[in-house]
């Protein structure tokens, strides 16, 4: 069986605990897009381990993992990814394979990327990985492959700088390429595990462009970033979070309003009391979430759950279940929000309700969520071991959002560990 694993919202949902989780019933796990610009934090009993290129899988200590086609590498981090885990007393000799179709990311696209992104008028906020440059050296047709090392012809076109940097790595690279596709093709009867990166709205094609990163992190780019056909995916998990967040700069309608207000505000429907509320909410859940991103650390954006955003995320990539995360934050709260709908003000002055997540950054920019109340449940919810242990008050939270996303949610984590994860239907099953 084949699982896709996507973010369904702008990253950090905490697809890396969900992989890990589902990777004990997995062989392969398989990473198909995106490159050092990821950070995934798994966490097994005291030991934490930060993650940006090689797949969550690799923590246990009889699985292959693959880095995808879709993947740009940036060799030093993986190096250096690997001498961590080596330190740390994970053996991972023989069980981590490359793609030869995936593009390696240069120093010189680090240094572009940084630059561009600064002198933008609006940054994107980049990561400063050099993410998007590799994919357009690749778009443009000037990219080099792990496949490519082994090719005289374009190892001798490459600039001295470049030809230097790879010489190094060159051998290490190759002994751990494969031909995905026929690799994938051999191993046909294995449980096999697609692990997302980034997420849906930060997917080129179904984000929030040009505020996205530049690798295809929706379902569909399982497939191509997967070298496998998209009917062997079998199965599609869109993981989210209780509440959303979102790092770098773009839209975010749900976004709470940090800012305390002067009161001197001129907006009729945000009172100075509401705003304030939404500031100690959102310092509340960055400190109680770790909301601080694994790559950058910066303090990432908060907002209620956007479930506009999240529908929209089912549809695009066809999730068969939903996997909620970080339910546990809202643990202590009387009341907690989500977004039904978006509030927007034409150019005529008239206020429309929009129910589906648009293209436009304009509309996005201008819209105010229309929120729903739900009542808190005021009990630590790591102390339920399955779904039939929750307080009502979650379980009405979580079953409201399956109506409107018509989407089951077949797991609810409750805290960091393997341990606190519940699962309402095992999605290795059929
Ligand atoms: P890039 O991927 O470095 O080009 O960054 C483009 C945008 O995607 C920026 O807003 C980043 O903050 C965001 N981004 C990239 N990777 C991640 C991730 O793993 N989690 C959350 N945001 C990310
Ligand atoms: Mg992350």
């Amino acid at each position: 069986m084949n699982l896709v694993v996507t973010g369904a919202q702008w990253g950090d949902e905490g697809k890396g605990k969900i992989v890990d989780y589902l990777a004990k019933d997995a062989q392969i796990i398989v990473r198909f897009s995106g490159g050092a610009n990821a950070g995934h934090t798994i966490v097994i009993g005291d030991e934490q381990y930060a993650l940006h290129l090689i797949p969550s899988g690799i923590l246990y200590p009889d699985k292959f993992v693959i880095l995808g086609a879709g993947m740009v590498i940036d060799p030093v981090a993986l190096f250096k990814e690997l001498d961590m885990l080596k330190e740390r007393g994970i053996d991972t000799t023989g069980r981590v394979f490359i793609s030869d179709r995936a593009h390696i990311v240069l120093p010189r696209y680090i240094q572009i990327d940084k630059e561009r992104d600064a002198a933008r008028k609006t940054p994107i906020g980049t990561t400063g990985r050099g993410i998007g440059i590799t994919y357009s050296m690749k778009c443009d047709r000037d990219g080099i492959r792990i496949a490519d090392l082994g090719w005289k012809e374009k190892m001798d076109e490459l600039e001295d700088e470049d030809r230097a940097f790879l010489a190094p790595f060159v051998q290490r690279l190759s002994e751990m390429s494969i031909d995905q596709a026929y690799f994938l093709m051999h191993h046909r009867n294995s449980q096999i595990l697609f692990e997302g990166a980034q997420g849906t709205l930060l997917d080129l094609d179904l984000g929030t462009y040009p505020y996205v990163s530049s690798g295809m992190s929706s379902a569909a780019g399982a497939a191509i970033g997967g070298c496998i056909g998209p009917r062997r995916l079998d199965k599609v998990l869109g993981v989210f979070k209780a509440y959303s967040t979102r790092v770098g700069n773009g839209p975010f309608p749900s976004e709470f309003e940090e800012v305390v207000s002067t009161g001197s505000t001129t907006a009729t429907e945000v009172e100075p009391v509401e705003t304030s509320s939404e500031d100690a909410l959102c310092k509340y859940i960055r400190e109680t979430g770790r909301e601080y991103g694994v790559t950058t650390g910066r303090p990432r954006r908060c907002g209620y759950l956007d479930l506009v955003a999240l529908r929209y995320a089912c549809l695009t990539n066809s999730i068969d279940s939903l996997v909620m995360t970080h339910l546990d934050v809202y643990d202590t709260l009387d009341k907690i929000k989500a977004c039904i709908a978006y509030r927007i003000t034409g150019e005529d002055g008239k206020e429309h309700i929009i129910e589906e997540f648009p293209a436009s950054i304009a509309a996005l920019n201008a819209a105010k969520p229309v929120l729903r109340s739900f009542a808190g449940w005021k009990q630590n919810l790591s102390g339920c071991l399955t779904y039939d242990e929750f307080p009502t008050a979650a379980m009405e939270y979580i079953e409201f959002i399956e109506r409107f996303c018509e989407t089951p949610i077949d797991i609810v984590s409750v805290g960091y560990d393997r341990k606190e994860t519940i699962i309402r239907k095992n999605p290795w099953g059929k």
